[in-house]
């Protein structure tokens, strides 16, 4: 009977209750009582099967040095930027979750490295609930893997699809999406976050059991989180989001969580009529182009993960309504906030009764403080109407006194812009090379009014 095992679990303490109720009954919290499933059997524990399960059980106390390291295996998918951001390559047992828009790319890529998979040796499957098996072949031929091998089952059940895995042991198994499978076993309705949840720790457990690589596609809600409010972060080994303008061709696949790999590593591709592309050579490819320069504009050097990208910051400042409107795409609103107010008080420029607008060009997202220099030198050009100079770059994070901080790797930012013919830049002092760099006039500034007289002074 379904209805015996079905237990509520806390997503915060972990509680468990026999009924759902508002608040749970050991830590107090609202509204964090899910439905799960409790594991009946003796010996068997919530942790059987998963990586946890070693934990679970009572062992030995051992210093660290006797414990043997052994190394992960990675097989590479085929695709170098997705090998860049995974660390490498799949690794066995390894649970994936990627994230996106709707329409970004996330059936394209992962189709496309199944193929490469197979092509390489590898049996792969491919599990789609959100297409039949003809639409993924429709796709297929749309990419040009006409003979491709991949084995594709359309299901949505997750018992059926764990038999499958367990029966065929494919070195990778893709779940496209994880909304859509659901268990029997719970009554909630597929896509609820106790369904998502729920079958996701499944196909954790059967992974680390069985060796074979899984790779959940996760839909991203409107609000930008991971559907299932990022329950399922945690319980995988990898988080990968996809970023990107869906009007644009490039995207940007980023890792924010990886057990076996450096976070923030970033991926670059451009989606073309043959499917996505891994571009190598990505510094330049959010720069808007401007045949002269345009107030409002100022372009950054950012650096997430291992490569440097010089991204357009475009602002546009407006006269407002009585409560003017604040409003950041790329970038976080808090900070925007707090750099107009930070404008204000120690560089004199005053935005109270005006709409402002800023933009990270291409759809990329920055969260680095990196980006603040270049956002205020923005919002100064666009007030006063007046475009910053020809070949012009700027980074640096500002803090609340006015001061202007370093950022860090700024010389390899600094030579990335001056390879791609940048010709002035504006920096924070911390990062001003002792030795010049060919081509650039670095100005070094301690503080925000400091920079903004030196762009005021350019003319
Ligand atoms: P898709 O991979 O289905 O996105 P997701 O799984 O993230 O929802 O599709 C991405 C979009 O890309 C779709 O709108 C069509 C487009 N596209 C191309 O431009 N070229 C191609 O070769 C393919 C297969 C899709
Ligand atoms: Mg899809």
């Amino acid at each position: 009977m379904a209805k015996d095992k079905t237990l509520f679990t806390c997503t915060e303490c972990g509680g468990t209750s026999l009924r759902w109720l508002g608040k749970c009954p050991s830590c107090n919290a609202w509204n964090t009582l899910i439905e799960s499933v409790a594991e009946a059997g003796p010996g068997k524990n919530r942790y059987s099967g998963t990586q946890f399960a070693g934990l679970a059980q009572a062992q030995a106390v051992m210093p660290l040095a006797a414990i043997e390291a052994t190394d992960i295996a990675r097989t590479p998918s085929g695709i170098d930027e997705l090998d860049r951001v995974l660390g490498g390559g799949i690794v066995e047992g390894g649970v994936v979750l990627i994230g996106g828009d709707p329409g970004i790319g996330k059936s394209t890529l992962l189709l496309q490295a199944l193929d490469a998979l197979q092509r390489a040796g590898l049996p792969t499957l491919y599990v789609t609930g959100e297409e039949s098996g003809a639409q993924v072949a429709l796709r297929s031929r749309r990419l040009g893997l006409d003979h491709s091998q991949v084995n594709v089952l359309a299901e949505i059940q997750l018992e059926k699809i764990l038999a499958t895995i367990e029966s065929m042991q494919p070195a990778v198994a893709v779940i496209d999406s994880i909304q859509t499978v659901y268990s029997d076993q719970l009554t909630s309705a597929p896509g609820s976050v106790a369904q998502v949840r729920e079958c996701a720790a499944h196909l954790t457990r059967c992974a680390k059991a069985s060796g074979v690589a899984i790779v959940l596609v996760g839909h991203v809600t409107k609000e930008g989180a991971l559907a299932g409010p990022r329950v399922l972060e945690h319980m995988v080994d990898t988080v990968l989001y996809f970023e990107g303008d869906t009007h644009s061709q490039f995207r940007l696949v980023r890792a924010i969580k990886n057990r076996f790999g450096a976070v923030n590593e970033i991926g670059v591709f451009a989606m073309t009529e043959k499917g996505l592309k891994g571009v190598s050579n990505p510094s330049a490819i959010f720069l808007s182009q401007h045949s002269e320069p345009v107030p409002g504009s100022c372009v950054m050097v950012t650096l997430e993960g291992t490569r440097p990208l010089l991204v357009e910051i475009q602002a546009l400042v407006d006269s407002g309504g009585p409560s003017p409107r604040r409003l950041s795409v790329g970038l976080d609103k808090d900070r925007l906030a707090m750099l107009l107010a930070v404008l204000h008080r120690h560089a004199g420029v005053a935005c109270m009764d005006q709409d402002v607008f800023v933009n990270a060009v291409g759809g990329v997202r920055i969260s680095e403080p990196a980006a603040d220099l270049a956002v205020m030198l923005a919002i100064t050009s666009s007030l006063r109407g007046k475009a910053l100079p020809q070949g012009f770059i700027a980074f640096g994070e500002v803090g609340l006194a006015g001061e202007v901080r370093p950022a860090p790797r700024g010389q390899e930012r600094l030579r990335e812009a001056a390879k791609l013919g940048f010709s002035v830049a504006v920096v924070p002092k911390a990062n001003a090379p002792k030795k010049p760099i060919e081509g650039l006039t670095i100005h070094a500034v301690e503080r925000v009014e400091e920079a903004m007289n030196v762009v005021r002074g350019m003319g």
